[in-house]
């Protein structure tokens, strides 16, 4: 339903919407944004089409060679807009101590009145849309509500891609459920007769903010991803962190994929790696042939919300219903699913277009003698600067990928076996091992360190600790959510397994040791298994750890020598990485777990125990 908002038009309402506090809510937002017109979305196929159309039309989409990449368009965004920003993202907890060292804070109050006047008169000349959708399937026990209200219509379409976006969600909120209240503008009102520009956005002033204790989300000045789709960051982890902590859930930054074995036994496995570390590429891992007949399906790629089940293992769904990718490295080599996934109805936002029509970037196949570059500028291999912007994304609906898990949309979840983490490391960190058990397990994660990428904010290459891949998305202290995963630990009979990954380990050369991709198959076979009971491992000073033989080399040339490199825990460097450790636990000190100091003592002694050097050829316990 589309009107106008001439003066002093009265706000009409659609009937299916009859939940009072969402009219007064919207009501209000009118009021203080003045919008030129209000579009109350229902998520419809012809509304979706209705408003690419929009875009083309605007020159915020550029409609792609349809015989090439049916019904698919490419956005270029504003070069200062590419990615989160994790400077102006703010946890406005009551108390300052609830959002923690790790968070940006203001007084929620102070934060009220600067965003309401940012937000006074922010939509002048735009369309005011107001987006329901649901996180999870609808109407699921595990499922929560969000209404987004927009003046971007990218926004919407792609909020349609990535969420249960449908007029439905009225339906099930009836006339007083619960729902996030998340309100966006990009924060470039148009005066009167002043064109639009294809990518709207304040260059000047950004504020993501959230509000733990009310349960609500305001975003202003960006209308990129994680900034401006606001189910996805700021619902699904920054405000589903708190509401688990409360409830006695995780909500967290992992993926979750199915393994099969050619038994057909099935299990289930969640991992959190940083961003673009990898997770959407080991979701929809396609393993090496010659390891015979394994299979691996995608529950999600991005976030899991993850909850004690009746029997007492662990449940995981995924509450998104897309996929938001790092286009750049992204080929039929590294990740052919994903390449199956978006040839058609998808979403490019800062990649290349090709003079055929067509998307290209950086690591996707031979470039072409030419292109048009994310900025719109021409574009051939001589130039010096890369055509795709590094945090290039695509954007499509998860139902695309054929290797999508039977089970995606199971309201009651997946059983989870093991839980892996996984930084950017180029030293130090081993290929794979097992701490101990669940606490030495936490701690591991907790103390997870990965270099950072175009997707953090600061120096790219420099190892920042980013404690289970959850820095910029805990809603809370993040020394309280370490509390919070050993207290999950203590109500479950069988957690799951955990692991630590590092696929990006390098040699003296500047060369990935470990080849990455498919073959991180191996590795996950070997978790898989040792979840299930079906493998040995010797002790190392950090975890249980696979000898050579352990691993299916099948189809694969790769050392002994090769494989204990990759492997080797060198004591010097985990020293100056637990100083490292040391340097986050000061931080977070006032509520840190006190099992945290007897695991670094335990972790040091370990080291001093097993030598100067150790590598699995070393040998240990078996265990
Ligand atoms: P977000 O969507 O930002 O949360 O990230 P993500 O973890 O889903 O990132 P994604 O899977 O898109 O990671 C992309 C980057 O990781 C690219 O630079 C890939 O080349 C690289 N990558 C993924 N898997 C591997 C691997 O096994 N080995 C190496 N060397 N690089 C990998
Ligand atoms: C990430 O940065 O972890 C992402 C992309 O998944 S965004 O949704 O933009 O945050
Ligand atoms: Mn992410």
């Amino acid at each position: 339903m589309y009107q106008e908002l001439k003066d002093n038009a009265e706000l009409q309402f659609p009937t299916y919407v009859r939940h009072e506090r969402v009219k007064t809510w919207v009501a209000e937002m009118v009021a203080l944004c003045k919008p030129a017109a209000i579009h109350w979305c229902e998520g419809s196929e012809e509304e979706y089409d209705a408003l690419n159309d929009k875009l083309v039309e605007n020159g915020t989409f550029i409609r792609l060679n349809p015989e090439l990449r049916p019904n698919s368009f490419l956005a270029r965004s504003d070069p200062s807009d590419v990615a989160r920003v994790e400077d102006r993202t703010y946890i406005c907890s009551l108390n300052k101590n609830d959002a923690g060292p790790t968070n940006n804070w203001m007084n929620p109050k102070e934060m009220h009145d600067t965003l309401d006047g940012l937000f006074d008169g922010a939509m002048r000349g735009r369309t005011m849309y107001v987006i329901p959708f649901s996180m999870g399937p609808l109407g699921s026990h595990i499922s929560y509500a969000g209404i987004e209200i927009t003046d971007s219509a990218y926004v919407v379409v792609n909020m349609r891609l990535m969420t249960r976006m449908t007029k439905e969600v009225y339906d099930v909120l009836g006339e007083n459920g619960d729902f996030v209240p998340c309100i966006h503008t990009v924060g470039m009102p148009l005066e009167p007769g002043q064109e639009d520009i294809p990518w709207p956005c304040n260059p000047d002033v950004k504020y993501i903010v959230h509000f733990p204790e009310e349960r609500s989300i305001w975003s202003y000045g960006s209308g990129y991803g994680g900034n401006a789709l606001l189910g996805k960051k700021c619902l699904a982890l920054r405000i589903a962190s708190v509401i688990g902590r409360d409830e006695g859930w995780l909500a967290e930054h992992m993926l979750i994929l199915g393994v099969e074995s050619p038994e057909g036994q099935k299990t289930y496995v969640a991992a959190a790696f940083p961003s673009a570390c990898g997770k959407t590429n080991f979701a929809m891992l396609i393993p090496p042939e010659a390891m015979g007949d394994w299979k691996v399906t995608t529950i999600g790629d991005d976030i899991a919300w993850i909850k004690p089940g009746p029997d007492g293992r662990l449940y995981a769904i995924n509450p998104e219903a897309g996929y938001f990718g790092v286009a750049p490295g992204t080929s039929y080599e590294t990740n052919p699913n994903a390449m199956k996934s978006i040839q058609r109805d998808t979403i490019f936002t800062n990649v290349a277009l090709t003079p055929e029509g067509d998307v290209w970037w950086e690591g996707m196949s031979d470039p072409p003698a030419k292109a048009i570059d994310w900025h719109g500028n021409e574009w051939t291999p001589d130039s010096d600067k890369p055509a795709a912007h590094p945090n290039a994304r695509f954007t499509v609906h998860a139902s695309l990928n054929p290797a999508i898990d039977p089970e995606w949309e199971n309201p009651d979840g997946v059983p989870i076996k093991a839980i892996m983490f996984g930084g950017r490391r180029s030293t130090v960190v081993p290929l794979v091992y097992q701490p101990f058990n669940w606490t030495f397990g936490v701690y591991a994660g907790a103390t997870m360190g990965s270099e950072m990428t175009a997707a953090a904010f600061g120096n790219i290459g420099k190892v920042r600790r980013d404690p289970l891949a959850m820095l910029p998305f805990i809603g809370y202290h993040m020394a309280s959510y370490f509390n919070h995963w050993l207290n999950v630990g203590r109500q479950i009979n069988d957690p799951p397994r955990i692991f630590n990954v590092n696929w990006f380990r390098k040699d003296e050369n500047g060369k990935f040791i470990w080849p990455g991709f498919a073959d991180n198959m191996r590795v996950l076979k070997w978790v898989v298994e040792r979840a299930n009971g079906q493998r040995s491992a010797v002790e190392s000073p950090l975890g249980y750890m696979p000898r050579y033989e352990d691993l299916d080399w099948t189809g694969l040339d790769f050392s002994e020598e090769q494989f204990q490199e990759l492997m080797a825990v060198d004591r010097d460097l985990w020293l100056q990485e637990i100083l490292s450790h040391e340097e986050l636990f000061i931080k977070l000190y006032d509520r840190l777990p006190n099992e945290f100091l007897a695991m670094r003592e335990l972790l040091l002694s370990n080291l001093w125990r097993t030598g100067e050097h150790w590598d699995v050829g070393v040998g240990g316990y078996n265990s």
